[in-house]
């Protein structure tokens, strides 16, 4: 069975920051997005997270990681799709997101590498860009485009 993501709850919380510790990813800050933060569970045990925090028509991607030994099965990807899916949900324009060590995976969902200064300020005034992300980390951006509503 492949794992299962779902929207994180507050007792996901201290699995998700031990995750983060091992992908060597930031965790300051993440306690106040839990609600946009998603996991991706074998049974009870924690395997995954993707997180959104949300500015307005923005949205800063972070926190994308996967247990080591179930890396390169596709389910950092499906995490991202799911972050995507529910920055659209929340009708955001923009999803920025920074990284050190995968600017070679988010392309593929569309991200292109853009100046720090092109960032919206919002984004820039997040504890992620203000101290959790070293400057040398590379900015990406994804436009989202607005999907056709239903017709029912
Ligand atoms: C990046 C990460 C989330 C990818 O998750 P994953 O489940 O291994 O990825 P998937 O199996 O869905 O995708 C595999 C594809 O992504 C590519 N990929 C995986 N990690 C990559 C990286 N760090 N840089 C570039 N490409 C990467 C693989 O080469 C593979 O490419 P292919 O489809 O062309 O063969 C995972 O390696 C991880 O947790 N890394 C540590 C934390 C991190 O760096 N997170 C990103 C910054 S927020």
């Amino acid at each position: 069975m492949p794992p299962v993501i779902t929207p994180a709850t507050l007792a996901d919380l201290p699995a998700i920051l031990e995750l983060l510790d091992g992908s060597k990813l930031p965790r300051a800050g993440l306690d106040a997005h839990v609600a946009t933060t998603l996991v991706a569970k074998n049974g009870k045990q924690l395997v995954g997270t993707a997180a959104l925090e949300l500015y307005r028509e923005c949205a800063l991607l972070r926190s994308v990681a996967v247990a080591p030994e179930l890396r390169g099965q596709g389910l950092g990807q499906e995490l991202t799709r799911h972050a995507l899916a529910l920055a659209h949900r929340h009708k955001i324009k923009s999803v920025y997101l920074l990284t050190e060590t995968a600017g070679g995976f988010f392309p593929r969902f569309g991200f292109r590498t853009i100046p720090r200064d092109a960032v919206d300020p919002a984004v820039q005034r997040s504890v992620e860009f203000t101290s959790a992300c070293p400057a040398s980390a590379l900015v990406m951006r994804l436009e989202l485009r607005r999907q056709p509503s239903a017709v029912s």
